[in-house]
């Protein structure tokens, strides 16, 4: 079933909850691909009912991002959800979801602060204020992220504990293409060349991962080898290229615990992002 307003989701979820069913949530920005498959297949697998939402929430894009040029193509979508499973898929206006005068914000200190927060610093304030609502409107008993976003997913959580937001928040392991590229519905800005130069990412990931399986610890070292790697590729702009703490995210020097490395590349005007988790226990 395709829905539009937050009253038919909420009657729905009645519906279900009546009958003792549980309910997993996936939140999407749509133009859906093997990625966001794989959360909803993971959520079919664990609940009775499966809510997909597909909305480009125009909160978290900043004044000169691609609000605008976001790809959309809700059939598309719609197809692909019911075929993965999914029982109900929410699609609404942004004038559904906001009050034209709302003057609540929901934010995640600290952790919002660096790496993609530090360069979008409007995005997770508004991914938090959406999702917080969707939340509020599904009420699922899990909700279903990938580690792709693997920042927003540490914020996710965060932001549910502190609310004491009553639902399970899984984290879902990165898709790729076969050749490596992390899956994101922002791949389609590539032309062909840029597509052959996005795969520095997850390449020069994959250099700094053998280089601290070798023993490399200093922070220092690993960043400098995937940035070596990024600067010899003529199309790519390195945005960040970060070694975080993998719960506070805050940047540490030596690898000492389980550390996020995380990389956003301008590839054009494409900026793409790729992470890996390394950990020691
Ligand atoms: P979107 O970019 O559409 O992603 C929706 C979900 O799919 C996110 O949890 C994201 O991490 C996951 N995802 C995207 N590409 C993936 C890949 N290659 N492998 C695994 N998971 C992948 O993230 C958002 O939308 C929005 O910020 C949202 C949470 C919906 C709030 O508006």
């Amino acid at each position: 079933m395709l829905v539009n307003t937050i009253k038919e989701v909420r009657e729905q979820v009645k519906a279900w909850r009546k009958e003792g069913l549980s309910i997993g949530y996936v939140p999407t920005m749509g133009f859906l691909h093997e990625g966001h498959k794989s959360l909803i297949e993971k959520a079919v697998s664990e609940n009775d009912r499966v809510v997909v939402s597909v909305f480009v929430n125009p909160t978290q894009f900043g004044p000169n991002e691609d609000f605008e040029d976001y790809p959309r193509d809700i059939e598309k979508d719609y197809a692909f959800c019911t075929e993965a499973g999914a029982n109900l898929v929410f699609n609404p206006e942004p004038e559904e979801m906001y009050f034209p005068d709302k003057c609540t914000t929901v934010n995640v200190e600290g952790l919002s602060k660096g790496l993609c927060g530090a360069k979008r610093p409007v995005h997770f304030g508004g991914v938090c204020l959406v999702v917080s609502k969707f939340l509020n409107i599904v009420t699922p008993d899990r909700a279903y992220f990938g580690e792709k976003d693997a920042q927003q997913l540490a914020i996710i959580k965060r932001m549910v504990r502190d609310l004491s937001i009553d639902v399970e928040i899984i984290g879902c392991p990165i898709v790729r293409e076969n050749d490596g590229l992390a899956k994101s519905s922002r791949n389609t800005y590539l032309s062909e060349d840029e597509r052959k130069a996005a795969l520095v990412l997850s390449r020069s990931l994959k250099k700094a991962n053998e280089a601290m399986e070798n023993g490399l610890r200093c922070t220092k070292e690993i960043k400098n080898i995937i940035e070596s790697e990024i600067n010899a590729e003529p199309l790519a702009k390195a945005d960040y290229i970060e070694i975080v703490d993998s719960e506070t995210l805050q940047p540490v020097e030596s690898v000492e615990k389980n550390v996020l490395v995380a990389i956003a590349v301008f590839i054009g005007k494409t900026r793409l992002i790729d992470n890996f988790t390394f950990r020691l226990n």
